[in-house]
């Protein structure tokens, strides 16, 4: 147990509270929490940290807000799935940051740091341990940040030299700001479990709770990094760390953020979390938030193969197999989603705000993989026991478990590790690209049949299909993606993402759409750009397929924004009328539309 109880901080809230105060006192003006998808960034499926949404301010954009920011922001990082069920590693977090756009650097932000750390949350100076770059052949050891932190009190011994490795934050994902660190340690004492030990160390003394970023850099596509016009601070506090520190728990699975998602497991089951439930109790809780935070940002993400579809789909498919596991009903399900909207609707209203959505889609996920799972789970346990000793389960086995029952790769290693096994997963990989290539082969091929001929009408269909595409995410969301395409001189048929029958409604706006642009004799035309300009720019493309880098972009301005290769018609009103002939469903979470265009009348 922690020896900390501070007297101001009693729950979640109040650290939320008063860290956001602290900074708004010093100047910042607060900001809100930002869509757990970081929006014009394809370089990263989620949100990780407080600085996305603030990327281009880093950069040198001005905020409307002013110099110095303050937010608490949700997060998702999936680096450390595999970690999550141990003290400290969490899927969904909140991070408490606070920035300045060119304003402060090091001196102020690691005094306030201080301040906030020992003066508010009453953390004695002691119990600090904090480290700072080392420097290496382009940068120099950060000589300055050692200094602040030793005039603030700092022993020598409180303070750790790392590398690039350790010492360096960002970018996020492939390109953007970036800069070396000096992060804060809370030091839970006794001895240190070797001679090298120290907060790099994974024994369980150290453990992070504050990073601040002297974000002075940017990396760019070729890795080269650049020196930013302005000086920036980046810092990023892990609430479900710190909360447990200053409310005098082990751990955040023991504070109000996560414990009554473990209390209900534990009334659910009769079982209490000690030994072997404390592993299984952590991941659900841990997921179960997760899930109901991707499901209800807003963005209606629905569980898929690709991107964080795929992730949203691990998260529920493992949680899925821990019910089982521990024989929890698939009601107990929606009643934890529950227990996190409730929990939650103070500060992310957001999410009561998607209970429906949620809840539909939790449903839907949870009987297409429990149909799979007790069948795939006894091959599974067959193949296992069959094994010689020693030896991997093999990337065919894994793969024929995705492929007919749905088992997400990491899924199947994980029951092979807890038969003492490992999966061969570059095998696996192997395997799964093989059957990529062929099934889009097999759907080039299909899509050239259809347009090999160039002829007039299959060219009036494919710049229909781009509109009717443009009116489908106009009427049924942004969540709508094109999932396949095949024309014949006769008719168009477009399959897409979506989940339920389309109402005679929403389809007669989705037709009044495209006829209205037809009628509007709006020109095609059409650039080429980066992919990441077709993406900022909001074309949409085929998201699970490789683009070249520069691409073709066509526009119908104000109906429709599409990476494609074409040929397309020069104007809209070469389309004549266009009828929706059919919708039906094509597959799990897909519909497909037949449609067709009636000839062009004169006037
Ligand atoms: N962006 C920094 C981090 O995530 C603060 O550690």
């Amino acid at each position: 147990m922690n020896e900390i109880v501070s007297k101001q901080i009693k729950n979640a809230q109040d650290l939320r509270d008063s860290y956001v105060k602290f900074f708004k006192v010093r100047g910042h003006k607060e900001i809100a929490s930002a869509s757990l998808f970081p929006e014009n960034d394809s370089s990263v499926l989620f949100t990780t940290a407080g600085m996305h949404p603030l990327v281009p301010y880093l950069l040198g954009e001005k905020h409307p807000e002013g110099k110095r920011l303050v937010s608490c922001q949700k997060c998702i990082r999936t680096g450390d799935i595999d970690e999550v069920g141990d003290p400290n590693h969490l899927t969904y977090f909140e991070m408490l940051g606070n920035w300045s756009l060119g304003d402060y650097f090091k001196s102020d932000a690691i005094s306030m740091s201080y301040e906030f750390l020992t003066k508010v949350l009453g953390i004695p100076v002691d119990k600090l341990a904090v480290t700072v770059f080392q420097g290496d052949e382009s940068v120099a050891r950060d000589e300055e940040t050692y200094q602040i932190w030793r005039s603030l009190g700092l022993s020598e011994e409180q303070i750790y030299f790392y590398d690039r490795e350790q010492n360096w934050w960002g970018p996020a994902g492939v390109t953007g700001p970036c800069g070396p660190d000096t992060e804060i340690f809370y030091d839970h004492g006794g001895a240190k479990c070797c001679e090298s030990c120290g907060p790099a160390c994974s024994c369980g003394k150290f453990v992070e709770i504050w990073n601040n970023v002297f974000m002075e850099y940017t990396k760019d596509e070729s890795g080269n990094f650049e020196r930013l016009e302005q000086k920036n601070v980046d810092t990023g506090m892990g609430l479900e760390r710190v909360l447990p520190i200053v409310t005098g728990k082990k751990n955040a699975y023991e504070t109000d953020v996560l414990e009554p998602l473990v209390k209900q497991l534990e009334r659910i089951t009769g079982r209490i979390m000690e030994g072997e439930m404390i592993h299984p109790f952590r991941v659900i809780s841990d997921h179960m938030r997760a899930i109901t935070f991707l499901l209800g940002d807003g963005k209606a993400l629905v569980p898929s193969n690709t991107d964080q579809g795929y992730i949203l789909r691990r998260l529920i498919r493992r949680t899925i197999r821990l019910f089982k596991k521990l024989g929890i009903k698939e009601e107990n399900l929606y009643e934890l989603a529950d227990t996190v909207m409730v929990l939650n609707q103070m500060v992310y209203p957001e999410l009561s705000e998607h209970r429906q959505f949620i809840m539909e889609k939790l449903r839907k996920e949870y009987h297409l993989f429990h149909k799979t799972l007790d069948s795939g789970m006894k091959l599974a346990l067959q193949m296992l026991k069959k094994l010689p000793a020693g030896e991997n389960l093999s990337g065919e086995t894994a793969f024929m478990l995705y492929d007919t029952y749905g088992f997400p790769p990491e899924f199947t290693k994980e029951i092979a590790a807890e038969y003492g096994c490992s999966m061969d997963m570059e095998d696996f990989q192997l395997r799964f690209s093989e059957h990529q290539e062929k099934s889009r082969a097999g759907a080039e091929a299909k899509f050239k049949g259809g347009l090999a001929d160039h002829s007039e009408q299959t060219i009036r269909l494919h710049t229909a299909t781009h509109l009717l595409n443009g009116a489908l995410r106009r009427v049924l969301g942004e969540g709508v993606y094109q999932r396949g395409s095949n024309i014949n001189t006769d008719r168009l048929r477009f399959d897409f993402s979506f989940e339920r029958k389309i109402t005679p409604e929403e389809l007669s706006e989705i037709s009044k759409i495209v006829n209205e642009a037809i009628e509007k004799e709006i020109n095609v035309t059409s650039d080429q750009m980066t992919v990441d300009e077709a993406k900022a720019q909001g074309a949409i493309g085929v998201f699970d397929k490789k683009y070249s880098e520069i691409v073709k972009v066509y526009t119908i301005d104000g109906y429709s924004k599409e990476i494609c290769n074409g040929p397309h018609i020069l104007n809209t009103r070469e389309l004549g009328k266009f009828e929706i002939l059919k919708e039906e469903s094509s597959s799990a979470g897909v519909r497909r539309i037949k449609a067709i265009l009636h000839e062009v009348t004169t006037k």
